[in-house]
């Protein structure tokens, strides 16, 4: 037996990429944006606008918008996404995709989360756009739950694991898909279970907390988001495929800023912001798991693998030491409370 490794102080990784995230518009755009351009070289862009992004043209424009946002100097790709309706026409998802507009598609169940009233009411309305993007290899990303209300809304995820998700990948069987924020051992299972052609992102919260933290003390909103933190099991379970090194699980956010108004209301809105510190969010997850060698595939390998593009030039470096928090971060006349905010994580990002 070999002696159980210190843990580093300072890790340095090739540039890593968000494989989920939304950037929003205008002055949220502008506020969150170089969050993210500041850890990551690339980020896969969520197209849930309002209106949603559901052609070349307006993803072609919001790419533009997102560069303009950016601070001087920025070396960030964004990767653009089309919003699936039950309308989208193939030929502009196959244009969009070889014209090198559109990265991939997105999946959201017709009234699943945020902005998703346009969404898909039956696979069947798209059986010719998957047909079309399995042809080309482009994935589809998938916002996995059933929206049927008489389903409990923490087994939506499983139950979709279980009715969409296990007959899309029989009936398109060359199709590569990311089962995105999974929450759940079913989650996990079936995503471990499908290495060559089904992928799932992991976002930090889903790997620090379970739905006890949405109650902790009273009703908590910025530990509300979709899908809902699931009971501590399948924190586990998720935390477990994450850190094991499996190449089909990679880092995606889904940071998703709301101001805050829209959190601390009657009925807030689902979303946890946490692009500030997301690199260190996860850095210190990988390191209680005592997986910090498996760190850099999950951030900047399996993703880029997975979508068929190349692997980043160029590293950041984390350190082990106090990062504060902050409570809020200016978005316009208003503001967007990070997750975590106020509490101290032990690892920041140093370059
Ligand atoms: O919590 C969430 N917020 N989940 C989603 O699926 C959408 C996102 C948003 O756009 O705010
Ligand atoms: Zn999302």
């Amino acid at each position: 037996m070999t002696a159980p490794q210190t843990p580093p102080d300072r890790l340095t990784i090739r540039r890593p990429d968000d494989w989920h995230v939304h950037l929003r518009d205008g002055a949220m755009l502008a506020a969150v944006a170089p969050a993210t351009a500041r850890q990551f070289a690339r980020a896969i862009v969520m197209p849930n606008l309002v209106p949603p992004v559901t052609d070349v043209a307006a993803a072609a424009a919001y790419r533009s918008r997102i560069l303009a946002a950016l601070p001087g100097g920025a070396d960030f790709t964004p990767l653009m996404t089309c919003y699936l309706t039950d309308a989208t026409d193939a030929d502009e998802v196959r244009r969009g995709y070889a014209e090198g507009v559109f990265a991939a598609c997105k999946l959201y169940p017709a009234h699943a989360t945020t902005n998703s009233a346009h969404g898909v009411t039956s696979i069947a309305h798209i059986a010719p756009v998957l047909e079309a993007m399995q042809a080309v290899g482009m994935p589809l990303l998938i916002h996995g739950e059933v929206t049927d209300p008489a389903i409990d809304i923490f087994d939506r995820e499983a139950v979709f694991v279980e009715r969409v998700l296990t007959p899309l990948l029989a009936d398109f069987p060359a199709l590569k898909i990311v089962l995105e924020h999974i929450t759940t051992q079913e989650a996990a299972a079936i995503v471990l279970a499908n290495p060559e052609r089904l992928g799932a992102t992991v976002t930090p919260q889903h790997l620090l907390i379970n739905r006890n933290a949405l109650f902790a003390g009273g009703l908590r909103p910025h530990a509300y988001c979709l899908p809902v933190a699931k009971r501590e099991r399948h924190r586990i379970a998720v935390r477990r495929a994450a850190t094991s090194g499996a190449r089909n699980i990679f880092l995606g956010t889904d940071s998703a800023p709301h101001v805050v108004e829209a959190k601390q209301s009657g009925c807030g809105c689902a979303g946890i912001f946490s692009a500030l510190t997301a690199l260190e969010l996860y850095a210190g997850v990988f390191d209680e798991d005592g997986a910090l060698d498996r760190f850099e595939a999950f951030a900047s390998e399996n993703g880029a693998r997975f979508y068929g593009l190349p692997l980043n030039a160029g590293t950041v470096t984390l350190e082990r030491g106090a990062l504060a928090v902050p409570e809020m971060l200016a978005a316009g006349d208003s503001g967007v409370v990070p997750f975590r905010a106020g509490e101290t994580l032990g690892w920041r990002m140093v370059g």
